[in-house]
């Protein structure tokens, strides 16, 4: 029988703190009530052991390696279902039935263009403006553009939430594509009546004459890489959204802060990184082996990227998913990618080295979606904006469950202060 209470004791007297158990048996205390009742508040730099909320969206067992999406392990929904179909079980809670999928589908398709005022913000960007720069300054003018779905009241946004959401979807997916034209020079190009993954792989590839030709092993591997992104539970930008939205901020303004959480190196940017580590490998002519001895000497400058996690102390599930799904892909297309072969010298090196099994380092899923996403075409200036369209559906959820929380608060953590006490105004001329 698991204790209901913890108790905690200052100095000689006894406090109560209520325990929390989760559906799947975790455990919290309920600190809630600690300063009022205690005069202390909790201390945890990096909120890295503090539960911030209740969640009914995703579980996530990181000494097990488990992720699981309203229930459903990511091995099925990576097996069985789609990028679209998980983008609605996550918002939603449950899996679509036909007719849901096809209205979800068709709201997708409704709003995929960006209207042609909206595109005149791209002529005030550079051309070799940073991606991720231009997607936060995009998505969050969707406020500004769409008004009446973003009032900044829970009350009105969520009626408009079934529209909203899609909308946010499918517009910061074709935003992506233009991005990627802007930055290369393209012209844009107008989205078609096409699936969620062949109308943006359609808006990357086509051109003006030429139309891109769906192949399914492609559209397939987008698909995988996209759903793999869906959510994942309480990180860096999903928290982010929640914060921004406890203030009772819109959709829209709630996941372009999160975007602006991604953009950073140690959570969305890792992405490109590992690209750019296999690359050197390669271009000094290593298999891996000099790097490896490199990265064990404990210095940040060298760590083996795409390896580690802030929560998994075991094989990130979607990592396994994707390095295999990558190998079968470049074996359909019949391609070789030298940068998958020392991706693939590194993992078992690593993964026979006592210094990374004892300190249980083991690759998370961006050791493999740069490489997939090279074999997909896409190039690695814009791998970090990709993994923003994936993460959408799991932002929009967090917004949601904060927008409908009759009890929620707003997002304000404590601090200890550590700086001077109390001391008097210095004039000018007294400063020596
Ligand atoms: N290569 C070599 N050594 C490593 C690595 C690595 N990738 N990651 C951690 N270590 C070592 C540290 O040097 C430390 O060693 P020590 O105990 O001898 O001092 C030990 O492992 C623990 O490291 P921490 O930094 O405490 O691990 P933490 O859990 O805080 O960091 C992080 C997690 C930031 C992801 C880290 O593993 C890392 O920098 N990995 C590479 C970057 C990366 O792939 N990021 C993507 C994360 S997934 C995502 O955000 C989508």
């Amino acid at each position: 029988m698991q204790p209901k209470t913890a108790q905690l004791k200052i100095d000689d007297k006894e406090y109560s703190l209520p325990i929390i158990t989760g559906t799947e048996g975790e455990r919290a205390i309920d600190m809630r009530n600690l300063r009022k009742d205690t005069g202390h508040i909790c201390y945890d730099q990096g909120y890295g052991n503090t539960g911030s909320c209740e969640s009914t969206i995703t579980y996530l067992d990181g000494d097990n390696g488990v992720l699981r999406h309203r229930g459903y392990p990511i091995e099925q929904l990576a097996m069985f279902s789609n990028y679209v179909e998980t983008a609605y079980l996550v918002i939603y809670g449950e899996l679509p039935n036909s007719k849901q999928r096809k209205a979800f589908g068709h709201l997708l398709r409704e709003h995929s263009a960006i209207e042609t005022q909206m595109q005149r913000i791209f002529d005030g960007f550079p051309k070799n403006a940073p991606a991720m720069g231009m997607l936060t300054s995009i998505v969050s003018s969707l406020a500004a553009y769409y008004p009446e779905l973003a009032t900044n009241n829970f009350e009105k946004d969520l009626e408009h939430f079934d529209l909203a959401a899609p909308m946010a979807i499918s517009k910061i997916r074709t935003i992506v594509a233009m991005i990627y034209r802007y930055r290369h020079g393209l012209p844009f190009i107008h989205p078609r009546d096409l699936p969620f993954a062949d109308n943006f792989l359609h808006l990357m590839f086509s051109d003006p004459y030429v139309a891109y030709v769906p192949v399914p092993e492609v559209t397939n591997a987008l698909n995988l890489l996209l759903l793999l992104h869906a959510d994942h539970e309480q990180n860096c930008s999903t928290s982010t959204v929640r914060m921004v939205a406890s203030s009772g901020a819109n959709l829209f303004t709630s996941i372009s802060a999160g975007i602006c959480a991604l953009s950073g190196p140690l959570h969305g940017g890792a992405n490109s990184a590992v690209m750019h580590m296999l690359q050197s490998i390669h271009d000094e002519g290593d298999d891996g082996t000099r790097f490896i001895a490199a990265a064990k000497s404990g210095s940040k400058s060298n760590r083996l990227m795409g390896f580690g996690h802030a929560v998994y102390r075991n094989y990130d599930p979607r990592a396994r998913i994707i390095g295999t799904a990558c190998d079968k892909l470049l074996t359909r297309l019949g391609k070789s990618d030298p940068l998958l072969d020392i991706a693939k010298n590194l993992e078992h090196a690593a993964l026979n080295d006592e210094y990374f099994l004892s300190r249980k380092l083991y690759p998370n899923v961006d050791f493999y979606s740069g490489l997939i996403m090279r074999a997909l075409g896409i190039p690695t200036d814009i791998f970090t904006v990709m993994f923003a369209i994936g993460r959408c559906p799991g932002w929009i959820a967090n917004w949601k469950e904060v927008a409908t929380n009759a009890k929620g608060r707003i997002y304000r953590p404590r601090q200890i202060y550590i700086g001077a006490v109390k001391r008097d105004y210095v004039p000018m001329d007294k400063r020596g």
